[in-house]
């Protein structure tokens, strides 16, 4: 049966285009009075409210989010692992020794069915909290990780790109496959779930260093083998990872020519870091289509380094580029805490990152990287209704600072900067109110 229209009416922010090739004047659209009509889980209309009123059908029901809210299309995290939301905030190591120490042991938990269950439950609950709805998600080596994954997320009507994670060497023998082990599970769990519903499958072999050169070589051919679905790993995220990958396969170019080399770049394939790319490296990803998730808070949590966001979208060899939590590395479900990080590394590299782009980078950006524009990550009649609603006036102290607000990059930076979790006012999946913040407690 078909639904009926609803409607938010309040300020709106979206992107027409890519903002850091086409600058902020040409993509960027703010309208402070606008409707956002929706039906069937896709955008309706779109406008300022004196515009488009008086074209929606008149048992539109229209809520009215008043002028201290902004609304944009939900949030996109390009790079996470839902299997790690129970070691967030785990003290004292870099990668390897993090993987090791803490990861593994968390992962080997996921063989149970229903505790990947009540995790997925807990991690798609804190991702509509921060007003994400949409995320490329690892899972663990383990099937039933990926059905739990996907039945919680069909429960509530989410876009989700997800896979199982192939691993054949260098971890603990309750974590591997096998090469055809993974390809064959790997190529179950595409037939049961890639496009159905909102679903899409990503084949995930977890970094180069576990897998053989026979798993790579599985790992490309099972992804090459049904276009349309993605492809995610990791790639120069720390020195030592550098290195070690290097030395498993000397006989390649460096790190991003091993997955080059078994058929693992293109479009939809999207890599977490990338800080240590060379400049043939990005220059390869620009020609291929690869994407690089960005995520600062994980990279500043361990300590791997800073990720020069510019040189990445470089002139002349632009790399697609989304955002990433990389939780639990990363150290929260929130795209504002990620985009105040992304800030920083920003500044580190002595090229600060505006208020404009960093909202393209959380919304059509990520959107953009995963070939998905068309479909998520703008406001617009026929893009599916994924929205996130901010209270721009979330918490005493940026209740505050918005009184000496200057304009519409001033209060995008002040949210980026101090907002988290209860900036997020309410979050729309598919047109339907998934999340409302409980009323607020200044104490
Ligand atoms: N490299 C390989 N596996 C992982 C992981 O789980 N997290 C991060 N941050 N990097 C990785
Ligand atoms: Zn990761």
């Amino acid at each position: 049966m078909a639904s009926a229209t609803t409607a938010i009416r309040g300020p709106v922010l979206t992107y027409t285009g890519d903002a850091f090739l086409e600058g902020l004047e040409r993509t960027m659209r703010y309208e402070s009075d606008a409707i956002v009509a929706m039906k069937d889980g896709k955008v309706t209309h779109f406008g300022a409210a004196n515009a488009v009123r008086d074209a929606l059908p008149p048992d539109t029901t229209v809520r009215h989010l008043g002028k201290d809210t902004l609304t944009m299309a939900g949030f996109i995290d390009c790079h996470v692992h839902y299997a790690q939301t129970q070691i967030i905030g785990a003290y004292g190591e870099q990668l390897i020794d993090w993987l090791d120490e803490y990861t593994f042991s968390a992962e080997q938990q996921f063989a149970d069915k229903a505790h990947a269950r009540d995790v997925a439950r807990v991690f798609l609950k804190e991702c509509l909290r921060a007003g994400t709805t949409t995320a490329a998600v690892f899972c663990t080596v383990h099937p039933q990780s990926v059905d739990a994954f996907f039945e919680e997320s069909a429960a509530l009507g989410t876009r989700m790109i997800a896979g199982k994670v192939m691993m054949d060497r260098n971890a603990p023998g309750a974590l591997t496959d096998t090469p055809k082990k993974g390809y064959d599970e790997t190529k179950a769990l595409i037939g049961t779930w890639h496009g159905k519903g909102r679903h899409l499958y990503c084949v995930t072999p977890r970094f180069a260093p576990t897998s053989s050169p026979e798993q790579m070589e599985m790992a490309g051919a099972v992804w090459n083998e049904h276009p349309g679905t993605y492809l995610q790993s990791h790639v120069a995220e720390n020195r030592g990872e550098v290195a070690w990958a290097r030395a498993l396969y000397p006989e390649r170019k460096g790190y991003l020519d091993i997955y080059d080399h078994f058929g693992q770049l293109g479009k939809r394939a999207i890599y977490g870091h990338g800080i240590w790319l060379t400049e043939d490296e990005l220059r390869r990803c620009h020609d291929t289509g690869t994407a690089i998730a960005h995520c600062p808070t994980s990279n500043f949590f361990l300590g791997s380094g800073c990720f020069n966001l510019r040189n990445a979208k470089k002139a002349g060899r632009p790399v697609r580029i989304g955002l990433g939590t990389d939780l639990g590395a990363g150290t929260s479900f929130s795209m504002l805490q990620t985009l105040n990080e992304a800030y920083k590394a920003a500044q580190l590299n002595g090229n600060p990152l505006s208020s404009g782009h960093a909202f393209y980078l959380a919304t059509r950006g990520s959107a953009h990287s995963l070939y998905l524009e068309d479909t998520i990550g703008s406001i617009a009649p026929g893009m599916e209704a994924d929205l996130v609603v901010l209270d721009l006036k979330s918490t005493p102290i940026i209740e505050y600072r918005m009184g000496y607000c200057n304009d519409l990059d001033d209060a995008l930076f002040i949210q980026m900067t101090l907002g988290d979790d209860r900036a997020v006012l309410a979050t729309y999946v598919a047109g339907q109110l998934a999340y409302t913040r409980p009323a607020r407690h200044d104490a």
